[in-house]
């Protein structure tokens, strides 16, 4: 029988934080739609959470750099009424700095990090709309608020997120839709390794479990969070930064420069 909360799509759904939303997701109830390149773990992680839980977890291989595979996930989300939860969750990560990384491969990360997570986002957000109902979880990370100290590339990428985020949200809440930013810090999964580098490399003191950092997550959508940021102890600190953000508004257009940049006219 389908689960009266619906059925949650998850990309990256393979291992690491993708792994643990279906995980936890599957305890609350919803089925799944899992989402990947490796089939066999997928497989697995199906077999395993139906046995445990009994909720339907259906796999769906796929490469989201490839654009014909994102398009027929975005058809999946469109002509599923089932589907309530979309987690955009697949992402890679640098393999260095950017003076030192691969231009190639950055291509490659802009093309998932960002091109497919947009692509998955707009159709949940568009479908949902029309039936009144469900939720978008979109993993950025915290690197969107400290370009300066990680791959620009990267934290590029997560900024568009962030920004997607918070721009969808303001066109679907009045229409029933929660849409959520994840921030996560450093958190222990793969993709040091898959990256070429190492978790142990990392100051322990700020590396979270990946549990830890799912289950904070949910809470906080739970609590209607727009933005969360498991590691933040003080929400009013990033109340703080919207506030200023928000506060320049209404100097951000104006018909004349400055008067401070002296140009006639002004
Ligand atoms: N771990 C952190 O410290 C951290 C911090 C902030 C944000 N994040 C973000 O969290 C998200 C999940 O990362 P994670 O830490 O859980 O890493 P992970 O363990 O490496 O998981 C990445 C997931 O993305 C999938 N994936 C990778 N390339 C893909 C492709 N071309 N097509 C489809 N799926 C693909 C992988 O599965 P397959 O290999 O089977 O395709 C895997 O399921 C990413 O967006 C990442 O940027 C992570």
């Amino acid at each position: 029988m389908p689960s009266p909360l619906g059925t949650a799509l998850i990309t990256g759904a393979s291992s690491g934080i993708g792994a643990t939303y279906a995980d936890r997701l599957a305890r609350r109830g919803y089925d799944l739609i899992l989402v990947a390149r490796d089939a066999q773990r997928l497989q697995a992680l199906s077999e395993r959470l139906t046995k445990e839980t009994g909720v339907t977890v259906d796999v769906f291989p796929a490469d989201l750099t490839d654009r014909a595979a994102v398009r027929s996930v975005e058809a999946r989300l469109r002509e599923n009424d089932a589907i309530t939860v979309l987690v955009n969750n697949a992402g890679i990560g640098p393999k260095g700095k950017l003076l030192e990384d691969d231009p190639d491969y950055l291509d490659t990360m802009i093309e998932l990090n960002v091109v497919a997570v947009n692509r998955l986002a707009v159709a949940a957000a568009q479908a949902f709309a029309v039936r009144g109902r469900g939720a978008i979880v979109n993993i950025a990370s915290v690197v969107a608020y400290i370009p300066e100290r990680f791959n620009g590339t990267y934290s590029a990428t997560k900024a568009f997120v962030l920004n997607l985020t918070q721009a969808i949200h303001s066109e679907v809440s009045d229409k029933g839709v929660k849409v959520q930013a994840v921030l996560p810090g450093l958190t222990r999964t793969e993709i040091f390794e898959r990256a070429g580098g190492s978790i142990d490399n990392l100051p322990p003191s700020m590396v979270m479990d990946v549990t830890d950092m799912v289950d904070a997550a949910l809470a906080g959508l739970d609590q209607g969070e727009l933005v969360t940021i498991p590691s933040l102890p003080d929400s009013a600190d990033l109340t703080a930064a919207t506030a200023a953000r928000l506060a320049l508004g209404p100097n951000l257009s104006h018909n004349k420069p400055a008067a401070r940049y002296g140009v006639a006219g002004a």
